[in-house]
């Protein structure tokens, strides 16, 4: 039987059509954070998986990797990491690009803030084609962490995301509606 907090963490993200064009169907999860027992269980969901696994770094990804990830760090005791659109982070960073539908996109990490052997832990939002999270895994393989999971609060399974992210696995709490 799947846990009962699922079900009110799912309803209380409102969906909304055509938004921001045509087609798109976004999950939009600023209603979760009106709900204060869904909120909490969000991250208690994430914290329950995570605490004992060893993991020195949350890393989130910009924008709402930055709602959810900091909560997680705290309460297993590892440092956030932000993971931003190009030109915003004001130190040494490196880069890595991701094809789009149409085009290409770009995260940066600042250099020093995960060291060489860290256990790190990616989380987002939402996965829908996988080109963000596996760009953000790339960035920690870069500087020689190991990404133990990716986690998510929400899968659009008809986009196949996970095959874009290799052997790496993707925790994520609820399909989309
Ligand atoms: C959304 C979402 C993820 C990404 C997932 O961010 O929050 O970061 O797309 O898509 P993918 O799996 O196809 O890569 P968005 O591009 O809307 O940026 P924002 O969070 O800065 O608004």
């Amino acid at each position: 039987a799947q846990d009962p907090r699922l079900a009110r963490i799912s309803s209380s993200i409102r969906v909304i059509p055509n938004f921001p064009k045509p087609g798109i169907m976004f999950q939009d999860i600023t209603t979760l954070l009106l709900d204060t027992n869904a909120f909490k269980d969000t991250i208690d969901l994430f914290v329950e998986r995570y605490r004992d696994q060893n993991i020195s770094v949350v890393a989130g990804v910009e924008a709402r990797g930055f709602i959810f990830g900091p909560p997680i760090a705290l309460a297993i005791g590892a440092k956030f990491v932000p993971i931003r659109k190009p030109n915003k982070l004001p130190g040494e960073v490196i880069s890595e690009e991701y094809s789009l539908e149409y085009g290409t996109d770009k995260i940066e990490m600042h250099v020093g803030a995960v060291q060489p052997g860290e256990r790190a832990l990616v989380v987002d939002d939402l996965i829908a084609t996988g080109g963000t999270l596996s760009a953000a895994i790339k960035l920690l393989e870069r500087v020689g962490a190991h990404v133990a999971e990716c986690a998510c609060v929400i899968e659009l399974p008809e986009l196949k995301g996970r095959e874009r992210l290799g052997d790496k696995s993707v925790f994520v709490l609820v399909d989309g509606a």
